[in-house]
């Protein structure tokens, strides 16, 4: 057993991959984190999958190098443009994300559902494959969703601009049928209680996010890492303005916190 608890290596292009870090730190309460937002190359949404291939190797090597015991893609859009470069270049256990399409064909009632997703994951083999396996379940609308990621990152979950967005995303899947919404983004449940407002309480909302650190215990119950009870540490690093990070992560992660840049 190594002297120093190792920590967990978490990233984003940006500030979504907060709401995925959030349900790690519930799970793993004496884990340190390291927590990485590309926001200086976000949103990946309209990236070619080679940026964004590129992008991932060079952030997955930069926490490796600071010793990470497994890292959590905490991006829809980079887990299907890069995850399997990825596991074949680190050791370490590896998890991505996935857009909850099977639980919501298995819970939908009106047989339609709607995901809101990147143009990046929406056109991904890996989503074909994933409504290929779960899709003749339910009718799959899939909802692009440009500029959404931009309002989040500039801290704006609810105003004006950002309402009248989602509304018009929202709108044609409620017009369909749809009573199940998949958040295919790591930003999107920071807009859960505008996307309530605006689809309804009859509507399920399903995120991924705490699926996602159940399946990281279950990858590290596989390994020799151990952490304490409680008391875990969390660093944050940008590749964007830390001042910016540093201003949102109140709001965005419930405690202020000194972030790096990295080059
Ligand atoms: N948070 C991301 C995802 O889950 C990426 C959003 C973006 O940068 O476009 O897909």
């Amino acid at each position: 057993m190594s002297g120093s608890p190792q920590p967990i290596g978490v990233f984003d292009s940006g500030v979504g991959g907060l709401t995925v870090l959030a349900h790690i730190r519930a799970a793993l309460p004496g884990a340190d984190l390291l927590y990485l937002a590309d926001s200086g190359h976000a949103p990946y949404g309209d990236k070619s999958a080679e940026f964004i291939a590129a992008r991932t190797r060079a952030i997955a090597d930069f926490l490796v190098a600071r010793d990470a015991a497994a890292l959590v893609v905490a991006c829809n859009t980079a887990t299907a443009a890069a995850i399997a470069e990825l596991r074949v270049r680190h050791a370490v256990p590896i998890v991505g994300m996935e857009p909850a399409v099977k639980p919501a064909a298995e819970a939908t009632k009106s047989g339609v559902i709607g995901v809101l997703a990147t143009s990046g994951t929406l056109e991904s083999d890996k989503f074909a494959e994933l409504v290929r396996r779960f899709g003749s379940q339910a009718r799959v609308i899939v909802q692009p969703c440009p500029g959404l990621v931009e309002r989040i990152e500039a801290g704006d979950l609810a105003g004006p601009e950002t309402r009248a967005l989602l509304e018009g995303f929202v709108a044609p899947l409620l017009a369909q049928g749809a009573d199940t919404l998949v958040l295919g983004c790591t930003h999107y449940p920071f807009l859960a209680p505008l996307l309530r407002e605006l689809a309804g309480e009859a509507v399920s909302l399903i995120e991924t996010g705490e699926a996602v650190a159940r399946q990281l215990l279950r990858r590290l119950a596989e390994t020799d890492f151990s952490c304490g009870a409680s008391g875990g540490t969390a660093r944050f690093y940008t590749s964007g303005d830390p001042r910016r990070l540093e201003a949102l992560l109140p709001r965005l992660w419930g405690a202020a916190a000194p972030v790096e840049p990295i080059g």
